[in-house]
């Protein structure tokens, strides 16, 4: 992949491609015209390294991202106006909030910029072009700048105009951000400090099963928590009461665990796969609801598993400690309610304080991690959600291609 070092941005305009897809809060009561804020700036934040080296540099910026799914349509409560407030405190730049993603306004704002100033424009799936990778917005969003530079990793996994059509358009390079994600997570995968400990939970079974037979493959250690874990104990003949449990998460699960080694001398190509041996019970996913620890894993009928146990804390704890690389996506439980946030804090604390590289899959596993004070402790917190898993599960990212292919312009 190119990089900025292969550019010469000075007094150019430079078409930046971010990932601001951020959560929005309101600002006092919405209903009451209350004015929508970003309640998590993570991922402005991590496109700051690129937004400041390119200044730097010189160059007039032109940043365009999604936000939400509008579906090519107008829609006000998807106004990036939250996101360009946000960037022009954390910048202290001239940062301008473009009044739509193309046309001849915008044009004239893009030709206004001087160096170091930020023209931000509308969220670019007010576009039904965007989605759809049409080759004609792409020419559009082509015209305003000189050279383009992709640093949106979270939406890496798609063809959209704004990140593919575009690179066969101009002088193309990957910024920062985008590049340290790339190296990160496949440096984990294809040249790992040994023990590589994978730690997968969540919900099913089904999305993450790449993800579990890849580090299956190249890891030593696969621990299993969350909702997922409930197939696995199925599969292995285990009462799961009323736990989250679908057939074909029962299928994948077998699959798995027929796949992976049962022996504590390393095997290369095929990792221990480790399921939790206590739970914690509830009668419903409810912070009030009766709940306590389960002294292995038959669940009784009326009960059903909402976090791993304490005996299943200490015992993945202890491996997390001892390995060289750690990569962790998924919760443990239902961490959002605190009866069954142990599992999740402990897994999360482990890491944090894990000797070798820690690496963190995006989405619930960062909301995790900002819920216990722990986001600043780990080494690589991926700003991808789906980008992330698929990376990890070894698929080719579009986004990532059109860097290297032959489609760029030099
Ligand atoms: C994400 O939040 O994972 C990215 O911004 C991609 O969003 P999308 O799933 O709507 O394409």
């Amino acid at each position: 992949m190119r990089s900025i070092d292969d550019l010469d941005v000075h007094g150019k305009r430079v078409l930046v491609r971010v990932d601001f897809n951020v959560p929005l809060g309101a600002d006092g009561d919405a209903a009451a015209g209350g004015v929508p804020l970003v309640s998590d700036d993570t991922r402005i934040a991590a496109a700051l390294a690129t937004i400041e080296e390119l200044r730097a540099g010189g160059a007039r910026l032109v940043l365009v991202s999604h936000l939400g799914r509008p579906e090519g349509k107008r829609t006000a409560e998807l106004s990036l106006a939250p996101v360009a407030d946000r960037l022009r405190e954390l910048t202290g730049a001239k940062v301008t909030l473009a009044p739509s993603v193309v046309g001849d306004e915008v044009t004239a704002l893009a030709e206004e910029l001087r160096d170091g100033d930020i023209l931000v424009l509308e969220n670019v799936r007010f576009e039904p072009g965007e989605t759809s990778n049409d080759p004609e917005l792409a020419k559009e969003l082509a015209a305003l700048a000189d050279l383009y530079v992709d640093d949106a990793f979270g939406v890496a996994h798609r063809a959209h105009a704004s990140n593919e059509g575009i690179t066969h358009l101009l002088p193309s390079a990957a910024g920062r951000l985008l590049e340290r994600e790339v190296k990160t997570l496949t440096g984990i995968l294809e040249h790992p400090e040994h023990p590589l400990v994978a730690i997968v939970g969540g919900a099913k079974v089904a999305d993450k099963i790449a993800v579990i037979e890849r580090f299956l493959a190249v890891a030593d250690v696969v621990m299993i928590g969350g909702a997922m874990c409930f197939p696995f104990l199925c599969a292995q003949g285990h009462t799961v009461g009323t736990s989250l449990c679908g057939d074909e998460d029962v299928e994948h699960a077998r699959s798995a665990l027929l796949r992976a080694s049962d022996s504590h001398t390393p095997q290369p190509g095929r990792a221990r796969l480790l399921v939790p041996n206590d739970l914690v019970i509830g009668k419903r996913l409810a912070a009030d609801a009766e709940h306590r620890v389960l002294d292995g894993v038959e669940v009784p009928e009326g009960w059903m598993g909402l976090d791993i146990g304490p005996k299943t804390v200490e015992r993945y704890a202890s491996v997390i400690a001892s390995a060289g690389t750690v990569f962790w996506n998924g919760p443990m439980g239902a961490f959002e309610l605190e009866p069954f946030a142990a599992g999740t804090r402990a897994v999360a604390e482990a890491v944090a304080s894990a000797p070798g590289l820690t690496v963190v899959g995006g989405g619930d596993s960062a909301a995790a991690l900002a819920q216990f004070g722990l986001e600043h402790a780990v080494d690589h917190l991926s700003t991808g959600g789906g980008a992330t898993l698929e990376l990890v599960e070894g698929a080719t990212l579009p986004g990532v291609q059109a860097l290297e292919g032959a489609g760029v312009v030099s």
